[in-house]
């Protein structure tokens, strides 16, 4: 497990997006793995610099988002869809059919959705970010190491946290269709981001803490390739 430790999220998404262009520069046609939530936030915002000083093409990149909330369209400016159509996706030469978000309506297979990302080729690049609980995707403590992509029932401090970002916290969904463990420990990389003294004890578990569902980021301690970047408040807990 590589660490690199940034000063705050600016410097975070500015490391995390250089990682990520060296792997499209060696592989214009790369699959990447993307996570929304404010953390990658900077990330797209220097990859879309990048993009429009020409550094840098996405016409041939495939990506696959981790996660959806159930029940949301994706028209819908609360879906995880619309975030990534705002954020990165409208901004860059990507085609929109290369893009892959779980779709929060037709939930009658979610694993058809691991079959995709192996038909693609794997997933050469996962960018994640974490929850204060732990989470990965949204996968909330308890969920099973050999879990692929399903429909999980949200932590009510998963809700609370994110209620944020609704009107008011009756408006949270309460479900949603997320990569499993599995999913995203197939991903031949992983990029893990976290800023902030509300990721530290996440961090902590992830970094030092025994590998447990009840730490679901603790089961990246056994994949061979990780690189998590924090800043100080986030890895206050070391
Ligand atoms: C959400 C997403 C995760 C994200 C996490 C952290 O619940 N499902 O993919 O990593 O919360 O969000 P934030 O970056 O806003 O702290």
């Amino acid at each position: 497990m590589k660490i690199i430790k940034v000063k705050n999220n600016q410097e975070a998404g500015i490391q995390a997006a250089q990682i990520i262009l060296e792997k499209i520069h060696a592989n214009p046609g790369c699959i990447l793995g993307l996570a929304t939530g404010s953390t990658p936030i900077t990330t797209y915002q220097n990859l879309i610099q990048a993009y429009e000083h020409k550094q840098v093409s996405f016409k041939d990149v495939i990506t696959f988002n981790l996660d959806e909330y159930k029940g949301l369209n994706p028209t819908n400016p609360q879906s995880y869809r619309f975030f990534m159509n705002n954020e990165l996706f409208d901004h860059i030469d990507i085609k929109i059919e290369n893009t892959h978000v779980p779709s929060g309506l037709h939930t009658q297979n979610p694993a058809l959705y691991d079959q995709k990302i192996h038909k693609a080729g794997g997933i050469d690049l996962q960018l994640l970010g974490l929850g204060v609980n732990g989470h990965i995707g949204f996968n909330e403590p308890g969920t099973a190491f050999d879990s692929l992509t399903h429909v999980v029932d949200l932590d009510p401090s998963t809700i609370a946290v994110n209620a944020r970002f609704f009107d008011s916290i009756d408006l949270v969904p309460t479900q949603a269709i997320s990569m499993g463990l599995k999913t995203i420990m197939n991903a031949k990389q992983i990029l893990l981001i976290a800023t902030g003294t509300n990721k530290a004890e996440a961090i902590a578990h992830l970094i030092n803490g025994e590998i447990t569902p009840n730490w679901p980021c603790s089961i990246l301690q056994q994949h061979p390739n990780v690189v998590i970047i924090i800043d100080e408040a986030a890895g206050s807990m070391l």
